[in-house]
């Protein structure tokens, strides 16, 4: 089984915005941007600039017709900075010229000056001066007041997890046309409403003047989910300002520069655990650092919160997130939205609590893992729940006591070079935690010749999707697959979608076709049965592309069918609208349903450390994940692997630096690293945990984008143990990513405690 879009990919065929062959007179915009992260009394001089060579025109806050208004969820964040600027990367000015050379080249000749005010990049001074974009979030389960007394040991402390760059191969970028009085944009974004809605409110246009189109992304990884907007919109302002198209398209410099991360949390826990390793009172709060703009961070937190007690039952629980502003550029959605941030609190909660009772980690992470039926903080039961059966299976596959043995053996026979091992379970909740965004819809059309073409509120950015919407159609038509196509994703076909994210892409989408194509095919057995003459309807069905009878292949195939449809007036297309059933929450209790079903899985991860040089390598990846009945074995693999390692990537070398003037000191490849073919792990292998079911999945599949990134977090831990093993007298911090510096400094920090022989 292969992806249909892979051949199309190797040879360089598959369309991406920047493939599109312009339209004459298409002219190229550069954004200028603030170089200082705090200031008021924005003044701009355009007046240079202006006069320099190809340039047409440069459009700043005063040239907008609408709203100068970005924000989402809370309206805090302008286009262009009118008054002040809030963050080193904020957009000021859009500059058009004939070439993006020229455009750049202009933009660097816009006088740009303010008046100077503090900066903030720190989330715990945000909190403390009361600069919080939304009151705290929290979540309550049991009573901890009480539960502190019950504890036999109770163990606190602090941990941080980093930002990270999302880092999508293709660049933010847009295409703007005009059109009769309105603008049609190809954009490379996650959202097409969020892009349709905020150009209508900027250009002061009803919606359905704005024709959003996106054909595929070169990743997304949620950076995608808001942040594609304010490209697209001032590519819009341009086109129809000039009446001329206008592209768009950020330099990798300029992207990393002016796009938010992932959010980079600082969090205090408090652990408390009975003689037997049970725990019973867990207490957090997470200091998450939003950057200068609300755009997702509240969602973000909460999701935080929803997973800060991983695949662990804890009867009572206490968690608060405080979303923090501070002024750098506004952090976004990013593969776990959240999630990870909370798992990393619990597990070095865990870890900590594990290292004062002197046990292994594992054994507290097996006996408190969640059971049938428990509780999460949220409210929510635990509902075929595959916790222990990954673990188990996990554990037939490669003996974790062997595993510890050979580890120790190895340890006790080399000085320099210790490894460590780490399990890793997970347990992410599939839907949008906001109940009011998990639709979707299709629209499924069969042309006169019995070809299939599908238009769906899914975005394609590597993921897979568009393979597992054919597999669905194909599924339910019994047609061969070449048959099915899917179309661009276009706002004009499918009004009002929700971002493709949280995972829900393949269930939301999938689900809205199958119903489409269900509908669909019952018309069409409808009529096989009038012309064959049967009168029993269920004795008709479609075997790849063959009307069969009583189970006899009879001379009515498909594409004979839909002409005699057609000439029939029977109509060949279908819209459906889906929306996952009985799912709830409300923010003000914070307790509800929010979820349509849970994703389970258990790693387990071993590294090596140099500890002379502070480097170090991940020996293997060893994985039961739960796919529940896969619709595409080779997609969810790839998403499972691809997703471990951005999880690896986040929790070693990928490192995010701001100086205290809030400028990105890791702004190109040579200073952010990112794990590459050498880095991988020798050995990734990921098993399908079987005889898993999920009623609420499409075809019983589950959803597999976001949460194989978590078991990236094992290498933390994995690596930790290798540099205990090291120095079993030292206190090392809870602090991500473990960087081979960070490794090496903290090998090394109390010096004085060293052994003879290493001094
Ligand atoms: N895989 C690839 N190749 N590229 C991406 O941008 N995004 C991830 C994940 N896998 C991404 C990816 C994120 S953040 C999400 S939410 C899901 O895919 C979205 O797609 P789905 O809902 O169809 O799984
Ligand atoms: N996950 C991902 N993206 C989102 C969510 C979510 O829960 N809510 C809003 N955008
Ligand atoms: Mo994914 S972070 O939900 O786009």
């Amino acid at each position: 089984m292969k992806n249909f879009d892979s051949e199309k990919h190797v040879r360089g065929e598959s369309l991406f915005l920047d493939d599109i062959p312009i339209p004459e007179g298409t002219l190229h915009a550069h954004v200028c941007y603030s170089k200082i992260a705090h200031g008021t009394n924005l003044r701009i001089d355009t007046s240079e600039a202006l006069k320099m060579n190809g340039v047409h025109a440069i459009f700043t806050a005063k040239d907008i017709p609408g709203e100068n208004q970005i924000g989402n969820i809370v309206l805090d964040e302008e286009l262009f900075g009118a008054h002040g600027v809030h963050f080193v990367g904020q957009p000021i000015a859009v500059v058009v010229a004939d070439t993006p050379f020229n455009a750049r080249y202009a933009s660097e000749a816009i006088i740009v000056e303010v008046d100077k005010l503090p900066v903030i990049t720190d989330p715990r001074v945000a909190q403390s001066k009361n600069e919080l974009i939304v009151p705290p979030i929290k979540f309550l389960l049991g009573n901890t007041e009480q539960a502190w007394k019950e504890c036999d040991v109770i163990v606190s402390g602090v941990a941080e997890s980093g930002g990270q760059e999302h880092l999508y191969l293709e660049t933010q970028c847009a295409l703007a046309m005009p059109t009769e009085g309105g603008v049609k944009i190809i954009s490379s974004t996650q959202s097409p409403t969020a892009v349709q809605r905020v150009t209508a409110r900027v250009l002061d246009m009803p919606m359905h003047k704005i024709e959003v189109d996106v054909i595929r992304l070169g990743g997304g990884f949620g950076g995608k989910e808001d942040q594609a907007t304010p490209w697209a919109a001032m590519a819009a302002l341009a086109a129809t300002k000039l009446h001329r198209p206008v592209k768009l398209v950020l330099h990798r410099q300029d992207d990393m520069r002016m796009t938010g991360k992932r959010h980079p949390y600082s969090s205090d826990f408090k652990i408390g655990l009975k003689k037997d390793g049970m725990i019973h009172a867990y207490e957090v709060s997470f200091y998450q650092n939003a950057g200068a703009a609300c755009d997702l961070s509240p969602p973000v937190l909460s999701r935080s919160l929803f997973h800060c007690t991983n695949s662990y039952f804890i009867p009572n629980v206490s968690a608060v997130g405080y979303c923090c502003r501070t002024n750098l550029p506004p952090n976004t959605a990013f593969r776990g939205f959240g999630g990870p941030q909370g798992m990393f609190v619990i597990e070095s909660a865990i870890a900590k609590a594990a290292e004062v009772m002197k046990i292994d980690r594992h054994v507290i992470q097996k006996k408190n893992l969640l059971n049938e039926g428990d509780e999460f903080p949220y409210g929510q039961k635990t509902e075929q729940c595959q916790t222990r059966t990954s673990w188990n299976a996990l554990e037939k596959k490669i003996s974790v006591d062997k595993v510890r043995s050979d580890i120790e053996k190895f340890n006790s026979s080399n000085q320099w070079k210790k490894k460590g091992f780490a399990l890793m379970p997970i347990c992410f909740g599939i839907s949008f935690t906001n109940t009011m965004m998990n639709q979707a819809s299709a629209l499924v059309h069969i042309y006169t010749d019995g070809s299939v073409g599908i238009s769906t509120a899914a975005i394609e950015m590597g993921q897979g999707v568009n393979m597992k919407i054919v597999r669905t159609a194909e599924r339910v038509f019994s047609i061969p697959i070449d048959w099915i196509r899917i179309e661009t994703t276009n706002t004009t076909r499918i009004a009002n979608t929700s971002p493709t994210a949280a995972s829900s892409g393949a269930d939301l989408n999938g689900k809205a076709t199958y119903f489409a194509c269900v509908e669909l095919l019952k018309r069409l057995k409808k009529l096989a049965a009038e012309e064959l003459k049967q009168e029993d309807e269920a004795k008709i069905e479609m075997r790849n592309g063959v009307i069969f009878n009583s189970g006899k292949e009879t001379e009515l195939a498909w594409k004979k069918l839909i002409t005699v449809a057609h000439q029939k007036r029977i109509s060949l297309s279908e819209h459906h609208h889906y929306a996952t059933p009985k799912i709830h929450f409300d923010v003000k209790t914070s307790k509800g349903h929010p979820f349509a079903y849970h994703v389970f899985g258990t790693a387990l991860i071993q590294a090596t450390v140099d500890c002379l040089r502070g480097i170090y390598e991940i020996d293997s990846v060893d994985a039961v994940h739960d796919f529940g009945m896969s619709l595409h074995p080779a997609v969810d693999l790839s998403q499972a692997e691809g997703g471990i390692m951005q999880g690896i990537g986040w929790m070693t070398l990928e490192e995010v630096v701001y100086n205290s003037e809030g400028k990105l000191l890791t702004d190109a490849l040579s200073t952010y690293k990112v794990p590459d073919i050498q880095f991988a792990p020798k050995r990734v292998r990921v098993d399908f945990l079987e005889n898993s079911e999920n009623t609420f999945g499409p075809f019983n599949s589950k959803a597999i984008g976001e949460p194989p990134f978590m078991y990236g977090i094992g290498a933390f831990f994995a690596i930790r143990e290798a540099m205990k093993a090291f120095r079993p007298d030292q206190e090392f911090q809870f602090k991500a990513p473990v960087t081979s510096e960070r490794v090496l400094t903290s090998l090394y920090s109390k010096v004085a405690a060293l052994e003879p022989s290493l001094q």
